[in-house]
């Protein structure tokens, strides 16, 4: 329900910013007490399809709140300013739209889309509204990110040929196993407005309160963790995106009636470009890992390599200044020949202090307490107030989940996928 353009909220520097919250479940919590860090923001009203989320929202913030089933309800009201798309992934793309075209700006979760066909119409309702829409993976905000970049500009590890990310996990919360409610019931539950485009179906809540374990509402390990590692990556390296996908894995262990992977690993070609060279990238998520959870990157390099996680590594070992020689399995008289050659270029030197090779490790620490999810949400308010652009922008939100969603088609279609990075689509 678009309002008149004259109805939009338009926000000074100075003013307060009132935000809703559609979607208040883990995400939607942790967001909006991220947004309420932020000096000046109010939260004014809250949207979700189960009421329970809805009694504790006014619990947590106060009974003043607004709240509703409908988020249309929230769009309507001309004192919310911005809002925070904290839904299954199925919704972002709609309710985003809606959002911008009701004057709202949005910090939508990520993945933006949970199709590659909905990227589009997401980035043409940013471009045609002029509203600021934020992507909800915080790594892009980070200053650990932005370290790792900064060091890679200046040649810290030489050039890079191979880029690896991970995420493992070994739990049942971990492979999304969240608790059911008790109460749930079709009386508490606004069911068919939860399914929204999703297929019919009649009343399941393990569908809801697990949405991540079917296609039809989440986008699988890769719209839940690959994008991470995707806009991380674009972020460090300002990529645009690989031009072929292949992903492979398979549920190996979680079979809980879950109709996506549990073990994924996917692998990209990305082309040089006027930022970086051209290289490789291997992403793997894995939650069936008995030596339990950890993620991060490996950025590898001709002279180095530099590793991100919370906080940012890179190792250093010069290449010995001797090539060596694989002589052994020659003729012992070619054997002799070949070595009174390399000793005439190389002669042998006796091993001593000044022979010891430097092997480095440098490690940058963040500040003690830092947030990148404090820090994305300080830079949405702050482009609220001052109109100027995010970089986690719909673009860029698309740029990262289009081949995390083209890794699940490679994924169950079996094939590799010729991705165009710049028109953000598959090629035909
Ligand atoms: N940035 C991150 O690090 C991060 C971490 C976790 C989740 N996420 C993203 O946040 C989003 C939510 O994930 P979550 O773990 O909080 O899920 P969740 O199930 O805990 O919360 C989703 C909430 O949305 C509600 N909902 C469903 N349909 C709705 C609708 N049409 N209108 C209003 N509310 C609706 C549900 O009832 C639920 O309360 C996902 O897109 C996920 O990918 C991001």
């Amino acid at each position: 329900m678009p309002l008149a353009a004259g109805a939009f909220a338009q926000v000074s520097p100075n003013d307060r910013i009132r935000i809703a919250t559609i979607g208040i479940g883990g995400m939607g919590t942790a967001d909006t007490n991220a947004a309420l860090t932020v000096p000046g923001v109010e939260l004014a009203a809250v949207s979700d399809v189960y009421d329970g989320r809805l009694v504790r929202a006014k619990e947590v913030y106060g009974s003043h709140l607004f709240t509703t089933r409908d988020y249309r309800e929230i769009l309507a009201r001309r004192d919310i300013d911005a809002v925070i798309v904290g839904t299954p992934d199925h919704w972002h793309a709609r309710i985003s739209i809606d959002a911008m075209n009701a004057g709202k700006d949005v910090y939508c979760e990520k993945p933006m889309v949970q199709r590659i066909e909905e990227g589009a119409a997401v980035v043409a309702a940013q471009k045609k509204t002029g509203r600021i829409l934020q992507v909800g993976s915080q790594r892009v905000s980070s200053i650990i990110y932005e370290k790792a970049a900064e060091l890679i500009r200046a040649g810290a590890i030489g050039e890079f040929n191979l880029v690896e990310a991970w995420w493992d996990r070994n739990s049942a919360i971990g492979a999304w196993q969240y608790s059911l409610p008790p109460d749930a019931s079709p009386d508490n539950i606004d069911w068919d407005r939860f399914l929204g485009h999703a297929p019919k179906r009649p009343f399941e809540p393990v569908r809801l309160f697990r949405w991540r374990n079917y296609q039809d509402y989440g986008t699988g390990v890769a719209g839940d963790l690959f994008v991470h590692l995707f806009s991380g990556m674009h972020f460090i390296l300002n990529s645009t995106g690989p031009e072929r996908v292949f992903a492979t894995g398979g549920l190996r262990f979680w079979k809980d009636g879950r109709d996506v992977p549990d073990v994924m690993l996917g692998l990209y070609d990305y082309p040089k470009t006027a930022h970086h060279p051209e290289f490789t990238l291997f992403l793997r998520v894995n939650f069936v890992n008995g030596a339990g959870e950890t993620s991060g990157f490996r950025f590898v390099g001709s002279e180095g390599v530099l590793t991100v996680g919370n906080h940012v590594t890179v190792a250093k070992q010069p290449r010995q200044t001797e090539p060596g020689y694989t002589i052994n399995t020659f003729p012992k008289a070619l054997q002799e020949r070949f070595l009174a050659g390399y000793r005439a270029q190389y002669p042998e030197q006796r091993p001593n202090a000044d022979s010891m090779r430097p092997v480095s490790e440098d490690k940058y620490m963040p500040p003690r307490g830092y947030s990148d999810h404090q820090h994305h949400h300080q830079n949405f308010f702050a482009a609220v107030r001052s109109r100027k652009p995010v970089i986690e922008d719909a673009e860029f939100g698309f740029r990262a989940a289009g081949p995390a969603l083209a890794s699940n088609v490679s994924y169950f279609e079996k094939r590799q996928i010729a991705w165009d990075p710049v028109g953000i689509r598959v090629k035909a």
